[in-house]
């Protein structure tokens, strides 16, 4: 069955390709080969991500280009090499295939190479973001689909991602994501500010209605967040821009926890509705950025109950 759907779409390809008909002999014993990258977006999937079509494209290109440089130095057989194909882009997989001609060699070769060429796969499809907190509590996975499953499964690399413990912060509050509806969107954006001195970086708010049993109380009001940031950079953090659903953009100065405790916090006391959307924004003096402020490489955000016993934390990331 399988090597005869095979043969008929080496014989579909090749009548495709026009010219190339008559000289295109597939053997029997072709051999399709995909490279894929899978997302596995967890149970209560709080942050929605996707694959989109950079992702994609970005995909596609790299692995073609590193295993057609392979196989075209190796004096590879092959009568199409791996070729980008937008059919092959779904939200949660995206692939790039192959067909071989001679199988055994090709495969032989490409095993190590594509051992050898999984954490650069794995960076094409997440732009050398692979730990970014858009990718957290999601599994995602670079697999290999061969005639016969000859080919083994490349590494885990994503793995290696690790979860540095969150930085200790003075609180007694429970940070368990999903105890509340309230979540800070996993990327952060910059924007333009109207002083030229400064740039505005800016937190988006999700409501979701999705949430762990919890015993938090009043989870209808946000009352405040905090940002876990160097309160040594302190004087760079010049105010907050608030944005409620439907409501004016409020300016406000920064509060900070007392000295030591890196706590950068508004008040909100917004309703579900006001937060649903709503953005935060840090406006931060040049040259200092929100993630140098944040210590390095993410953001870890606190949105608080009014009882202030419920903070869940969210990472968040440029
Ligand atoms: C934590 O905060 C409490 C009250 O704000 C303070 O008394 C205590 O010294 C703090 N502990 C540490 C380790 O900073
Ligand atoms: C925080 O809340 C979660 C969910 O309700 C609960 O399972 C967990 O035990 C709580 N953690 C603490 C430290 O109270």
């Amino acid at each position: 069955m399988r090597w005869n759907s095979l043969l008929f779409t080496a014989v579909v390809l090749g009548w495709f390709a026009g010219s190339h008909a008559e000289s295109i002999q597939f053997p029997s014993d072709a051999c399709k080969v995909c490279i894929n990258a899978e997302l596995y977006p967890p149970e209560i999937d709080y942050r929605p991500y996707r694959f989109d079509e950079k992702d994609c494209n970005s995909f596609q290109s790299s692995v073609a280009s590193l295993l057609n440089n392979v196989i075209d130095d190796n004096g590879g057989q092959h009568n199409f090499g791996f070729l980008p194909d937008p059919s092959l882009c779904e939200a949660t997989k995206v692939s790039i295939c192959d067909i071989t001609s001679s199988p055994e060699d090709e495969l032989v070769l490409l095993q190590g190479w594509i051992i050898k060429f999984a954490p650069a796969f794995y960076d094409a499809v997440t732009g050398g973001k692979m730990c970014h907190p858009k990718y957290e509590n999601y599994g995602l996975a670079v697999t290999v689909d061969s005639c016969g499953d000859l080919l083994a499964q490349p590494p885990d690399v994503a793995n290696e991602c690790g979860l540095l413990p969150p930085p200790s912060i003075n609180c007694t509050c429970n940070t368990t994501t999903g105890i509340s509806p309230y979540i800070v969107s996993s990327s952060f954006r910059e924007e333009p500010s109207s002083n030229s001195q400064t740039a505005l970086y800016c937190f988006d708010i999700l409501v979701n209605k999705d949430i762990l049993p919890s015993t938090c109380s009043d989870i209808d009001i946000l009352r405040k967040v905090e940002f876990y940031a160097e309160q040594s950079l302190k004087s760079f953090v010049k105010s907050f821009r608030l944005s409620p659903n439907g409501g004016s953009p409020t300016t406000i100065s920064p509060s900070w926890g007392p000295t030591g405790s890196n706590l950068l916090k508004a008040s909100l006391y917004w309703t579900k509705d006001q937060a649903t959307g709503a953005s935060v924004c840090v406006e931060v003096k040049k040259p200092m950025t929100m993630l140098e402020l944040c210590g390095g490489w993410k953001c870890y955000v606190y949105l608080f109950n009014p009882d202030l016993k419920c903070c869940p934390l969210s990472t968040s990331a440029p």
